[in-house]
């Protein structure tokens, strides 16, 4: 099992594998909750921006955006879309900027990608010096004490004459640091079926141990997992939207 192919080789049939996502209310969600809790610029950088669905989205709210990802097939997708843009190859754990930003987004759960706690503590540092005076960081995690490894999403779709399925599920062992993003596509047409898939090693953290990491940083407000409302995280949901304000 590969543990990339799907940000690479792959990369063409990310937006298909995507289609049920509804990346105009989370962008717009995003928007909101910098314009309650952050300042009032309009410089963004989406981090593992894959191929810019949030940063079409925030360009049409007003900000001038930019997006990092560490897998330059994605960019190539994102800059495709939205030719705007500036994009930067670079891993979101090491990353450096040479003007603030105001509003720094990571969704999809891909702050997990950082991998384990030390280069997730890299990443929320780069991301704390690259915000702007009362900047905002915007994120959505799983919690590991909380993933159901019965569980999976499934969806499939018919795209040029071939017949798409994709599934996704989490899986955590119940110990330590690491959960897997298990990814798979199918792919049917007259001729064949043809299967992929990806295995995705993760940072694993509960969210208590991810606020005591943000917390020398930012300012935490965690809310439910919902994008058309702006509800308080009810302390047992285990998917949530982090909204840190810099310190
Ligand atoms: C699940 S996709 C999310 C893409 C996009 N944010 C979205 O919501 O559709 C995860 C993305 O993270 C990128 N990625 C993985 N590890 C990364 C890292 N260390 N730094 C930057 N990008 C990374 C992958 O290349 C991929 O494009």
């Amino acid at each position: 099992m590969s543990d990339n192919a799907l940000y690479t080789d792959l990369s063409g049939y990310y937006d298909l594998m995507c289609a049920d996502i509804n990346y105009q209310d989370q962008s717009h969600s995003a928007h909101r909750l910098h314009q309650i809790f952050g300042n009032t610029g309009n410089r963004h950088l989406d981090l593992a921006c894959g191929t810019g669905p949030h940063i079409y989205h925030l360009q049409q709210a007003g900000y001038a955006c930019s997006g990092l990802d560490i897998n330059q097939p994605m960019l190539d997708l994102a800059l495709q879309r939205c030719p705007e843009a500036r994009f930067e190859l670079g891993n979101m754990c090491d990353f450096t900027v040479d003007t603030p930003y105001d509003l720094i987004t990571c969704f999809l759960y891909s702050i997990h990608y950082s991998g384990d706690f030390h280069h997730l503590t890299h990443c929320i540092e780069s991301v704390h010096k690259a915000l702007s005076l009362g900047g905002v960081f915007c994120f959505n995690a799983v919690d590991k004490d909380h993933i159901d490894n019965a569980l999976s999403a499934k969806h499939s779709l018919m795209h040029e004459n071939s017949q798409f399925s994709f599934g996704s599920s989490w899986y955590y062992g119940g110990d330590g640091e690491k959960q897997t993003l298990k990814l798979s596509i199918e792919k049917t047409n007259a001729e064949q079926t043809q299967r992929w898939a990806d295995e995705h090693p993760m940072v694993a953290f509960n969210f208590s141990e991810l606020q005591r990491l943000l917390s020398p940083y930012f300012d935490v407000h965690v809310f439910e997992h919902e994008h058309s409302k702006i509800v308080t995280w009810n302390q047992v949901s285990g998917n949530a939207i982090f909204v840190c304000v810099k310190k």
